[in-house]
């Protein structure tokens, strides 16, 4: 099964960017075909309907195209505000937007309808970000997709990790374990 990862943080030391580090590695124990992608490596601007008229990022096709090719998907939210941060929006409302003129993407859920999608979140605080995937739910049923019943936030963020980037607690691991293997599990049924 080809599972697509990747963060909605582009910092630097991100504690979202290490979970989904974490999560490749766990979801490759599992026997998942991985692709795992950094946001920063898209140059997507903020969105602007003035600026998409005028022609859709080249970026903005080839994150279609990604998603698109992948059934399943795990995302990595940091948490503001007590909900996701603009750059998920951001991207995924790009990722939405029909592409006029251009007959592949006209279907604007094209590269999110039937995904199977588990949710991680990762904070410094107590509650791990799960506030913010409450709001990303929606977002994502929106979008057509297949939202895994089973999650997992990482709170007290900065101590979770080694050296290496993997999760230290075995708990944590085996919570990532649950969530990778439960959008695994689903994406290959609704692929038959
Ligand atoms: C935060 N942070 C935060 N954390 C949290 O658990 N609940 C929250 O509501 C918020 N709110 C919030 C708002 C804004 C504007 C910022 C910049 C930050 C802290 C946040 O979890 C922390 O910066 C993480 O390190 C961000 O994730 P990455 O970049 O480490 O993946």
């Amino acid at each position: 099964m080809k599972l697509l990862v990747f963060a909605g943080s582009t910092r630097q030391k991100s504690f979202n960017r290490r979970l989904a580090h974490a999560t490749v590695a766990i979801a490759r124990e599992a026997g998942a075909d991985v692709t795992h992608i950094e946001l920063a490596d898209f140059d997507i601007p903020m969105y602007n309907a003035d600026l998409e008229a005028a022609g859709t990022p080249p970026d903005v096709i080839r994150l279609k195209q990604i998603m698109f090719e992948h059934p399943a998907w795990i995302i990595c939210t940091p948490e503001y505000n007590a909900s996701y941060p603009a750059l998920v929006k951001n991207t995924l409302d790009w990722v939405s937007s029909p592409v006029k003129g251009n007959p592949e993407w006209t279907d604007g859920f094209k590269s999110s309808r039937g995904k199977v999608v588990g949710v991680l979140s990762a904070s410094p605080g107590a509650l791990g970000g799960l506030r913010s995937q409450g709001h990303l739910a929606p977002l994502l049923i929106n979008l057509q997709c297949w939202l895994a019943p089973q999650n997992f936030a990482l709170g007290h963020a900065g101590d979770a990790f080694d050296e290496q980037g993997q999760l230290i607690s075995e708990a944590s691991r085996g919570r990532v374990r649950g969530v990778v293997d439960q959008v695994l599990w689903a994406a290959e049924r609704l692929a038959r």
